[in-house]
């Protein structure tokens, strides 16, 4: 393990993961897609700990985790906020409503906000784009979206977690 490394993650919740899917660097994908579902993102220990255990290297894990989008390497926000950019959204205003919500959560494309209720990230398009524009707020869609409406939407959140 890198001796350089601050993050303590409990790595025994990829016990199982490892006795399904074995030390097979062939399942290194299915592997950091499971130990992502468990620890939300990819911390520098739970690398490590499957370059380990896969027959791997911790360089070739970080260059496969780092090619991939769907993986993260930073912990993100309580909420993932994806804000279509597509086409259609874009059109439609896609960039007013990112503008609106980075100036009111001061937060930007890829950021988290300071107290880690939201991350961002623009994406391609999300597959409805007859609701443009459109964000999903982890697994539900909102569409016909305004910059004032986006805003309001991401303070409702807010207050509810404040709750
Ligand atoms: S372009 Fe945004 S949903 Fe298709």
């Amino acid at each position: 393990m890198c001796s350089c490394n601050h993050e303590k993650s409990d790595l025994s919740l990829l016990d199982d993961v490892f006795k399904k899917y074995g030390n097979d660097s062939g399942n290194l994908i299915t592997v950091l897609q499971k130990a992502q579902e468990i620890y939300g993102y990819l911390p520098i220990d739970v690398i490590y700990h499957i370059a380990a255990n896969t027959n791997s290297t911790p360089a070739k894990v970080i260059g496969v985790a780092t090619f991939y989008t769907q993986f993260r390497l930073k912990p993100v926000g309580k909420h993932l906020v994806m804000l279509c950019k597509g086409t259609a959204c874009h059109v439609n205003g896609a960039d007013g409503i990112e503008k609106a919500i980075c100036e009111e959560f001061n937060i930007e494309d890829g950021g988290t906000t300071e107290d880690g209720l939201f991350s961002l990230k623009n994406v391609a398009c999300l597959g409805c784009c007859s609701l443009s524009p459109v964000m999903m707020i982890d697994d539900v869609t909102y569409g016909s979206l305004t910059p004032e409406k986006a805003v309001e939407i991401l303070h409702g959140l807010k207050k509810e977690a404040a709750e």
